[in-house]
């Protein structure tokens, strides 16, 4: 992991300046300025490298936020870190907030405290993604988004209903198909999809069949999966410049599953579509 420099170390604490030194409501411009700078590693321990904790590069969340979202869905994303993902869905909907409703799930407390404070408009729930009774305690969500930890899954609870075992990316996307009726769009790496499309010389077909064991076991129970591929290459110097401590070559990826067995969580009212309308006197 790549040592954090004397300079992001110094904007960071002008971050946590702005989050904590006093208790007004932070601008969009002071929110866009901690999503970016707010640096995990300049925290003590070691808990970067254990949870995997590499926040996606603004650019690529926003693009990635430009695919969800709209008609009032409910979306959650899993593993927020501080929120950018989130962020991103927010923006995607600037035009009518009713569009969207997000819920945050995040393990990790002091990343949960930065997200409630960007972000109020985000329901946050701080707990562990493999535990069901979190779950059960949440609505039923029409999608689902996510830069989840890629490999190691570090939990204590009972896996068994997510009904797939293997690297914790996979295990993330197996999630987001049991709580999110419309599937889940999320960041893996290119050994747990089933294309290379990021950085392909073009021209090249992406498609391989080439697949790992734990890839071929995840495709193995799902006869109905659509695996979508996204149009942003990742390996494009815009996005790839932005990771921090971890440079990994990644697929975005929507997984949709018609087949899929949703969990049985409380559906809530629907917000209905609103009209645009153009008032008498505008005319
Ligand atoms: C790769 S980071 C991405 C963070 C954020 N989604 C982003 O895009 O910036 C993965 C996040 O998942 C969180 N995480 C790791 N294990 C988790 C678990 N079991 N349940 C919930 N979150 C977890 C980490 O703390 C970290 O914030």
């Amino acid at each position: 992991m790549s040592k954090i420099t004397r300079e992001q170390i110094r904007r960071h604490e002008e971050a946590e300046a702005l989050l904590w030194g006093s208790d007004k409501k932070l601008t969009h411009d002071q929110v866009a300025f901690c999503l970016e700078h707010w640096d995990p590693r300049a925290l003590a321990g070691k808990q970067v490298a254990q949870n995997e904790a590499y926040f996606t590069p603004l650019p690529l969340a926003l693009d990635m936020g430009k695919y969800i979202g709209g008609d009032g869905r409910r979306v959650v994303d899993i593993g927020a870190g501080i929120g950018r993902l989130a962020y991103a869905v927010l923006c995607a909907n600037w035009w009518d907030m009713r569009q969207v409703r997000v819920t945050a799930v995040e393990l990790n407390p002091e990343y949960v405290a930065v997200g409630r404070r960007l972000l109020p408009e985000v329901t946050w729930v701080q707990g562990d993604m493999y535990d069901l009774t979190l779950w059960q305690s949440l609505p039923r969500f029409d999608e689902a988004i996510g830069n989840p930890p890629f490999a190691r899954v570090l939990t204590g609870c009972d896996t068994d209903w997510i009904g797939y075992r293997g690297p914790a990316g996979l295990m993330a996307a197996a999630i987001g198909l049991r709580v999110a009726q419309l599937g889940i769009t999320l960041v893996l790496p290119q050994t747990q999809t089933p294309f290379r499309y990021s950085g392909a010389p073009s021209g090249s077909n992406v498609y391989t069949d080439n697949h790992t064991g734990y890839l071929k076991r995840f495709l193995a129970g799902r006869p109905a999966l659509e695996w979508h591929h996204s149009s942003l290459d990742t390996a494009q110097p815009g996005y790839k410049s932005g990771w921090r401590g971890a440079a990994p070559l990644v697929e975005v990826v929507t997984l949709r599953d018609q087949a899929a067995a949703l969990l049985p969580l409380a559906a809530e009212p629907g917000i209905p579509r609103p009209l645009c309308r153009l008032s008498a006197a505008s005319l």
